[in-house]
C-alpha cells in the first residue's frame, strides 16, 4: 500500500466516516452513488450561511456584493481545477442530469429526420433518456456502441457506427456500473472526423483522477458536485464557448435576461443565460471548496491509493467462490461490480447493510447495460480515496456471511 498516503488524517477529515451503523463502524462503499463530504466543504457552506448569505447580482449592499464575489470566485476556481480556459464556459447546473437535458434541449432544433446520435450501451439513464426524447421528437436515429466481454467499448464497432449522418456522439468517460475508463480522446477524435459534436458525461470520472477537460477535444463535458465530495444540487456543464453561445436558453426568468419588454426579451451570454433564477450559491461555494480540498490531498496520490485498493479488493473478492466480477477492463476506477451465483444483488446489499457495509445493488440506472450483459443487476462496491484495506476485509467477511446464508 502507498505507505506515505496519510489515510488516518484523511479519514478524520470526513466526520461521517466515524459513525456506526447497526452498532458497527460504517464501511461506506457506495461512493459511485454519492461521495462523503470533508469538513472543509461542510465548513465552507456553513461559513457562507453564517457570515455571507445574501442573494447575488441584485443587491447594492455589502453582503450581496460579497456573496456575488464568492459565487464568481467559485466559478473561476472550478474552471481552473478542471482545466478549462475561461470561467464563462462553466455553467452551474443542478447536476449531470440537468446538464445533459440542457444540451439536448438546446440542440434539438438542429436535428433533421434521419440524423444519428451515437451513444454506447454502458450509458447511465441520464445520458440516454434525454436523447431518446429528442430522437422521438425529431425523427433521429440512435446508435449504440456495444462492449467487449471485458466491459470495454468495442472500438471497431464504435468507429463503424460513426458516419456522415452522426451529428452528435454522447458517451460516458467512466462507467458507473463497471468502472471502465473509456478512451475518450480517441472516441472524440473518431466522432469529430465525422463532423459530430461530442458530449462527455464525466459524472464518474471527475471524482477519481485529475482532468484537463479542454484537452479532451470534446464540445461539452459535465459532472455532478455531490459525486466529487461537494454538495448535492450543484453540478457543472462545461462547453466550448462558441457551442455554448449557440445554444438557446434552457429555462427563463430572472438573471438570464439582458432586457425585458412586455412582449419579448433579450438574453445574456453564457453562463448567465443558462442560470435562470437564484442559483445554488452555497453549492457553488461548497464545490469550489471540494476542489481546494482535493488539490490539497493531491490528485496523483489519491488516484494511486485508490488503484491499489481496487487491486486488493478485486483479488480478495474475486477469490471468494461463486463470485463473478462484472467489468474487467484494463483501465478502471475503484468500482467492483459482481454477482453471486446463489444470491440476488438486493439480498447481498441487505445482508451487507446489517454488517455496516454500504454498497449499491441493482441496475445502477443502466438498465440497457444490464440487458446487454443478461443480468438482472449487480452488487457494486465503489471506492474513494478514504477507503481502506481493512474496509475491504470487512466487505469480504460480510460476503462470506452472505455465502453461508445462501449456500
Ligand atoms: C455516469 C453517470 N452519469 C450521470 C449520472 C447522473 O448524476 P446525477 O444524478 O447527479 O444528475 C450518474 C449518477 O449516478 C452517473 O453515474
Amino acid at each position: 500500500m502507498t505507505s506515505s498516503f496519510p489515510i488516518d488524517r484523511i479519514r478524520a477529515d470526513f466526520p461521517i466516516l466515524s459513525r456506526t451503523i447497526h452498532g458497527k463502524p460504517l464501511v461506506y462503499l457506495d461512493n459511485g452513488a454519492t461521495s462523503q463530504k470533508p469538513r472543509a466543504v461542510i465548513d465552507a457552506v456553513s461559513r457562507f450561511f453564517s457570515e455571507e448569505n445574501s442573494n447575488i447580482h441584485r443587491g447594492v449592499h455589502y453582503l450581496s456584493m460579497q456573496a456575488t464575489d464568492a459565487y464568481d470566485r467559485a466559478r473561476e476556481r472550478i474552471a481552473e481545477a478542471i482545466g478549462v480556459a475561461a470561467a464563462r464556459e462553466v455553467v452551474f447546473v443542478r447536476g449531470a442530469t440537468e446538464a445533459v437535458n440542457l444540451v439536448a434541449h438546446g440542440l434539438a432544433e438542429r436535428f433533421q429526420p434521419g440524423d444519428e446520435i451515437l451513444l454506447t450501451v454502458m450509458e447511465h439513464h441520464a445520458n440516454l433518456v434525454p436523447w431518446q426524447i429528442l430522437a422521438q421528437k425529431r425523427g433521429v436515429i440512435l446508435r449504440h456502441a456495444p462492449l467487449t466481454p471485458e466491459g470495454e467499448i468495442d472500438m471497431e464497432a464504435f468507429a463503424a457506427l460513426c458516419g456522415p449522418k452522426t451529428r452528435l456522439a454522447a458517451f460516458t468517460h467512466v462507467s458507473n456500473a463497471l468502472g471502465t475508463v473509456n478512451p475518450v480522446v480517441k472516441m472524440t477524435r473518431l466522432a469529430k472526423q465525422c463532423g459530430a459534436l461530442v458530449l462527455i458525461d464525466g459524472a464518474q470520472a471527475v471524482p477519481h483522477f485529475p482532468l484537463r477537460i479542454a484537452e479532451l477535444g470534446c464540445d461539452f463535458y459535465l459532472f455532478s458536485g455531490h459525486k466529487v465530495f461537494g454538495p448535492d444540487g450543484i453540478g457543472v456543464l462545461w462547453g466550448k464557448w462558441d457551442e455554448l453561445k449557440s445554444l438557446p436558453p434552457y429555462q427563463s426568468g430572472g438573471d438570464m435576461i439582458e432586457r425585458v419588454h412586455l412582449t419579448h426579451s433579450t438574453f445574456r451570454e453564457p453562463p448567465e443565460r443558462f442560470e435562470a433564477g437564484t442559483p445554488h450559491i452555497s453549492g457553488a461555494i461548497g464545490l469550489a471548496a471540494a476542489f481546494d480540498y482535493l488539490e490539497g490531498v493531491g490528485w496523483e496520490a489519491m488516484h494511486a491509493f485508490e488503484q491499489e485498493l481496487l487491486a486488493y479488493a478485486t483479488e480478495r473478492v474475486g477469490n471468494l467462490g461463486g463470485i463473478r466480477i462484472i467489468g474487467q477492463a484494463r483501465e478502471k476506477v475503484g468500482v467492483l461490480s459482481f454477482t453471486l451465483a446463489t444470491a440476488h444483488p438486493h439480498d447481498i446489499g441487505t445482508i451487507l447493510d446489517t454488517e455496516g457495509v454500504a454498497i449499491r445493488a441493482g441496475h445502477h440506472c443502466a438498465q440497457p447495460l444490464m440487458e446487454f450483459l443478461g443480468l438482472p443487476g449487480t452488487a457494486r462496491a465503489s471506492f474513494a480515496f478514504y477507503n481502506t484495506r481493512e474496509e475491504v476485509d470487512r466487505l469480504v467477511q460480510a460476503l462470506e456471511k452472505v455465502k453461508r446464508y445462501f449456500d
